[in-house]
């Protein structure tokens, strides 16, 4: 039988290559977009993917097009919440909108989207939740509060679920990457990000190939036995103890 996943945030950046990798891997697959439907369009078109308009943020919206989904392709095995936002700014300059806006989008987004496929994959006795954190939840990034606060969120809730999906066979795991080729890094002031990427030690950004593959191996058989886990993919940018 082939599992469907739903990866949130799917049609860009690094869910885009999610998306990519899984539907290679044979998966059916689901893309979630916010807004961006010329990326949606030219994702489906060149992944051969169906992608499902609505907004993470908001549990009613996540009901139907979980419901959209679920028609077309059966029930979500293998949930990748990945959608995120920036709202960078310096904690004395943060508008309550800033934080609210990432809280919802990267962290409460998780809540909505897993609470609604959690009790079906209990029933089936199988799922795979997977959470893309950051490097930046993992050890905090100036002008991030809201995002590090978001990110380091999901770590939580990750450890927290694990224990509660383990007799059902359900993992839930972290990928928490580190700064990788996208539109949301390239959006970081080219000052900054020289410096940034002078602090890496593998002196390269990422690629979002190289989070999918971490993805891809969580979603696996072969992975059953990790569950609550960090996956770090940072080029020894962060080594978490
Ligand atoms: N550490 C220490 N001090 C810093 C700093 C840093 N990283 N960045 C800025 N500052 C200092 C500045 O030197 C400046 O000091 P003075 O007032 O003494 O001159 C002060 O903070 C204010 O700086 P700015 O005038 O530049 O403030 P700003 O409001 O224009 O912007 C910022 C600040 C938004 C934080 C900007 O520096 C920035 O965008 N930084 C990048 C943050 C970042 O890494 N974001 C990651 C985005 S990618 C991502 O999130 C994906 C992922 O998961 C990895």
């Amino acid at each position: 039988m082939t599992r469907t996943v739903l990866v949130t945030g799917g049609t860009r950046g690094i869910g885009r290559a999610i998306s990519e990798m899984m539907k290679n891997k044979g998966y059916q697959v689901a893309a979630n977009y916010a807004g961006n439907q010329e990326a949606a369009e030219a994702c489906a078109k060149e992944l051969g993917i169906k992608c499902y308009k609505f907004d993470v943020a908001d549990y009613d919206a996540v009901t139907e097009g979980l419901a959209a989904i679920e028609k077309d392709l059966g029930p979500v095995d293998i949930l990748i919440n990945n959608a995120g936002v920036t709202r960078d700014a310096p904690f004395h300059k943060m508008s309550r909108e800033q934080w609210q806006q990432v809280i919802d989008i990267d962290l409460t987004s998780a809540f909505n989207c897993t609470r609604q496929v959690w009790e079906g994959m209990r029933e089936r006795g199988f799922g795979r939740v997977i959470n893309i954190s950051s490097i930046n939840g993992q050890k905090g990034q100036f002008g991030q509060a809201n995002y590090s606060a978001a990110k380091a969120g999901l770590i939580g809730m990750t450890k927290a679920l694990a224990q509660e999906g383990a007799k059902k066979g359900i993992t839930v795991n972290v990928v928490a990457p580190g700064y990788i080729d996208t539109e949301m890094v390239q959006a970081v002031p080219e000052k900054v990000l020289e410096g940034i990427i002078a602090s890496i030690p593998v002196g390269r950004l990422g690629k979002a190939e190289e989070i999918a593959s971490m993805c891809a191996y969580l979603a696996s058989d072969e992975a059953a036995f990790i569950t609550g886990a960090t996956m770090t993919v940072n080029g020894a940018q962060y080594i978490a103890g």
